[in-house]
């Protein structure tokens, strides 16, 4: 079964937004789990905008499945991973003036510095995954920095029209940078404004075994509440990879 980490970002979102104690981030997390989620994705960025180190570090108490910490590969935050070792660090870019991660790793300009970041964060036992654009070369690459798992970012095939041309096009591109990842040897994730709609044909890419969702998700239980909107996601996921077979 393809595991769901829901990414919690979005409930720090709107608790920054008034720089109020609620909503909380961890607690939303405890009912992911609860409703069936496989774990918990958030992204400690410079900039604090959402999630906060407090977060973090009662995430790495609360959460019973995987935490997976999205990350830049720079000195400050790898420290702090360092010292709260969430299961997987997943690294990404990260631009200030982005209003979301707009792109895979620059694996080719910047290969030496996330290698040894990968390194580092290996070597204190924390397990690490690259997030990338759907390239077969980044795919090769991710494998070669000592990467265990390779995220392929979803967004192109996210932005294109429901059926159209330009999204079967993505689709075949994720499909060639997947078999890359498994061909590599990695464990073959995928993330980035997936929702309930376009879910289900990432959902049945060969070798997929873990999806990253935070936005569609947060923005359902606004309206549903956290336990429907996980339930639905899953069935969702279900319904992709069933269709596939
Ligand atoms: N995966 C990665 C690496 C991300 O950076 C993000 C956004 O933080 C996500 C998945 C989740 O994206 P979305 O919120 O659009 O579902």
């Amino acid at each position: 079964m393809i595991r769901l980490h829901v990414n919690v970002d979005h409930v720090a979102t709107l608790r920054q937004q008034r720089d109020t104690i609620y909503p909380d981030p961890v607690l939303a997390a405890g009912l992911c789990e609860l409703a069936g989620a496989d774990g918990i994705t958030a992204h400690l960025r410079e900039d604090r905008r959402h999630i906060q180190e407090r977060d973090v570090r009662l995430l790495r108490q609360t959460v019973r499945g995987v935490l997976n910490l999205e990350m830049a590969a720079v000195p400050s935050i790898v420290d702090l991973a360092l010292q709260i070792k969430p299961d997987f660090c997943t690294l990404v870019p990260e631009k200030r003036e982005e209003r979301t991660t707009e792109g895979g790793l620059d694996l080719r300009g910047q290969g030496a510095a996330i290698g040894r970041t990968v390194r580092t964060l290996r070597d204190a036992g924390i397990g690490v995954s690259l997030f990338i654009d759907p390239e077969e070369d980044a795919a090769r690459a991710s494998a070669d920095l000592g990467a265990v798992c390779a995220e392929l970012h979803t967004g192109d095939y996210c932005h294109a029209a429901s059926g159209s041309a330009a999204a079967r096009r993505e689709l075949t591109r994720l499909e060639k940078a997947g078999r890359a990842v498994a061909d590599a040897g990695l464990r073959l994730a995928a993330g980035h404004g997936l929702d309930y709609a376009n879910v289900g044909a990432v959902a049945a890419l060969p070798f997929l075994e873990e999806l990253n969702i935070g936005h569609s998700i947060i923005a359902r239980a606004v309206l549903v509440g956290v336990e429907r909107a996980v339930v639905d996601m899953r069935a969702a996921i279900a319904a992709g990879a069933r269709g596939a077979e």
